[in-house]
């Protein structure tokens, strides 16, 4: 089988990673990939965004199966072109992805399918919740205690000039659940949780994701069915019913609240940095998984993993490029994976070129051996301005 992977973040590393172990596996190809993904897979320079030449690449290798990373193309009908074209994908339609692009009809669907979420707020008053409606990389929600950190948000959003919700402020620890759809059927990954805040302690702005670790201690791998069973099937059924059928990884960001599970949100893809903390887990084939093979729920392995994001200098308010990166090859020889998320070569040396940087994974039997075995390589890896959180994993 020969398999295009899109984008070029860590989530992205790590499918090509986990697709690169798989028997089923010819050729591998990313578009447009990365210096980590080229090490394992034919890189292309097309951009996710850049839908026709996407579908031309794809003809032209004799594509069997492309997977979608982000959600951008996603929502801008990519898998809709590509299918259109005969070309088989992973990823749901631009009106299935709907549920990840806009805040109010992923409501209006979960109202309809009966799934617990946070409640819409008709006026804002804290404590509460200011959200922007489309998509805004994890960073277009405010959650609001005081006045004083209202008064800052509402500004903030409306400076966006985009329409945004305000809604009931949830509290209680996340968790992340992917399943793998097709129509009404889905398999489940087990939960992960990630940090989105920039700061240790949850503290400071949200960011696309600082790191993440599975399993969870408070939630058993094998609560993922039930919760599927909860989330994740009435919104496919309502979604199918709709006549727009999702085909992809639905993922169920959740809150665990005195008052039992609440959805706070659905993206239609892949979680990043989660699949950083799954993938190395799985011990049976991703590309059967991913061509649609449901007849087997996706089978970890009793380690953990636990990923921490090295951001660069300024992030998440801004990104960086060209400051080179040292350490790399130490890090990997403790045995941890090196995922690359925001990194170019610059005449051979590898410099940072994003917001988010590296992933790192470790891995051990136990969470507690994980995170050490992760913040041992991560603490080889350097470059000027590197941030990264140190309570990553550790309760
Ligand atoms: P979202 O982009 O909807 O995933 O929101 C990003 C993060 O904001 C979530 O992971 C939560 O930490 C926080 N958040 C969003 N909605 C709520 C809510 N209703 N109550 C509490 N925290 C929330
Ligand atoms: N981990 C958050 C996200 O992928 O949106």
């Amino acid at each position: 089988m020969r398999v295009l992977v899109v984008g070029s973040g860590g989530r992205e590393h790590a499918l090509v990673w986990s697709l690169s172990r798989s028997e089923s596996l010819g050729e591998l190809h990313a578009a447009p990939g990365n210096p980590g993904i080229a090490k394992l897979a034919h890189c292309h320079p097309v951009r996710a965004d850049d839908h026709v030449a996407l579908v031309s690449l794809a003809r032209e290798l004799r594509i069997d199966l492309v997977v979608v990373g982000p959600e951008a193309p996603l929502v801008a009908g990519l898998a809709d072109e590509l299918r259109h074209r005969g070309i088989a994908v992973f990823g749901p339609s631009a009106a299935a992805a709907r549920i990840e692009g806009s805040k109010s009809f992923a409501k209006e669907v979960m109202e309809a399918a009966g799934v617990p979420t946070a409640r819409a707020l008709p006026v804002a008053r804290p404590p509460c919740v200011v959200k922007i409606d489309g998509l805004a990389a994890g960073k277009g929600v405010w959650v609001c205690r005081t006045q004083e950190e209202l008064d800052a948000a509402l500004p903030a959003a409306e400076a966006l000039g985009r329409p945004f919700g305000v809604e009931e402020l949830l509290e209680g620890p996340e968790l992340s659940v992917f399943a793998v759809a097709a129509g009404e059927a889905a398999v489940a990954f087990p939960p992960a949780r990630d940090y989105k805040r920039i700061g240790d302690g949850d503290e400071g702005p949200n960011t696309g994701g600082m790191g993440s670790f599975s399993p969870l201690p408070d939630v058993p791998d094998d609560a993922a069915e039930q919760i599927v069973e909860l989330v994740h099937l009435p919104v496919l059924h309502e979604l199918a019913r709709r006549g727009t059928p999702f085909q992809g990884l639905l993922y169920a960001g959740l809150m665990q609240t005195d008052a039992g599970l609440r959805v706070i949100e659905f993206n239609c893809r892949f979680g990043d940095p989660e699949t950083q903390a799954l993938l190395p887990r799985l011990e049976g084939d991703l590309v059967p998984l991913l061509a649609g093979d449901l007849s087997q729920a996706p089978q970890l392995s009793d380690r953990a993993a636990v990923t921490i994001v090295l951001a660069g200098d300024g992030y998440p308010e801004r990104s960086d490029r060209g400051t080179p990166i040292e350490g790399v090859e130490d890090a990997e020889a403790t045995g941890a994976l090196v995922l690359h998320a925001g990194t170019a070569l610059h005449g051979g040396k590898l410099v940072t070129n994003g917001g988010r940087i590296l992933n790192v994974v470790g891995l051990g039997t136990t969470v507690e051996e994980a995170r050490t075995a992760a913040y041992d390589a991560a603490g080889r890896i350097d470059f000027a301005g590197m941030q990264f959180r140190s309570d990553i994993a550790s309760g």
